[in-house]
């Protein structure tokens, strides 16, 4: 095994070795930041985070989960969300009066304007629900991308974040994202042989 490990890192560095210095000196810059991670091994590595820290959430950090909701796809392009960004301990302490109270130092605070997501005329579903929750996944996964850790509250009184966070009418809040730094053991990667049910309950081929 160990020789096998050896040989391995042997020829990766005779394959390296060959490269001009400035490309070889980013690659390894590159592995730092990036350490290889692939999408499904990020998206094992999430979990409901449920104690935090109180360590802040760095401003690089937040601007670039906020920059992953910015660029997420919503229906028709109209980008409904309206996203709360609360991280002052006035703010934390308004946040709970409307749910449960988890100990993070940063709640993004999902909201769409329903004057401008995309109703589909057929049925006149509004769908900018769906376009904030596909702005919170997208930030939930970049967060975890950053090594942080996130909660989705949807237990919330709508009506509460409305009075405290001055929400004018046109707009509804959706989802609660809690990020910050979890306090104790993260859930196992390989938790979801477990909690997720087996695909094929949940796809059918071609028709129901
Ligand atoms: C749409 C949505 C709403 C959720 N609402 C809550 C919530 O209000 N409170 C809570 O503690 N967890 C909430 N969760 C977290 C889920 O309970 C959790 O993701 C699920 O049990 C799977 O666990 P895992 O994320 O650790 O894999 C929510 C998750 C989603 C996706």
């Amino acid at each position: 095994m160990c020789q096998r490990l050896f040989s391995a890192i042997l020829s990766v560095g005779t394959a390296i070795r060959g490269l001009p210095l400035p490309i070889f000196l980013r690659i390894l810059h590159l592995q730092s930041i990036f350490p290889n991670m692939d999408f499904l091994t990020l998206a094992k590595k999430r979990y409901a985070c449920r104690t935090y820290k109180k360590q802040p959430v760095e401003p690089e950090k937040l601007a670039y989960v906020l920059e992953a909701g910015r660029i997420a796809p919503t229906g028709a392009n109209r980008q409904p969300q309206r996203i709360v960004v609360v991280r002052t301990p006035e703010g934390l302490e308004r946040l709970t009066r409307c749910t449960r109270d988890f100990g993070a130092p940063c709640a993004l605070v999902v909201c769409a304007d329903t004057e401008e997501g995309w109703i589909r005329r057929s049925d006149d579903k509004r769908i900018s629900d769906i376009d904030a929750s596909i702005v919170t996944d997208h930030m939930m996964l970049a967060a975890a991308d950053q090594g942080l850790d996130t909660l989705w509250i949807c237990a919330f009184n709508p009506e509460a974040v409305r009075e405290e966070f001055a929400l004018p009418p046109h707009i509804v809040p959706v989802n609660i994202l809690l990020v910050g730094y979890g306090d104790g053991a993260p859930a196992s990667p390989d938790r979801h042989a477990e909690t997720r049910k087996p695909l094929a309950a949940t796809i059918v081929e071609e028709r129901f």
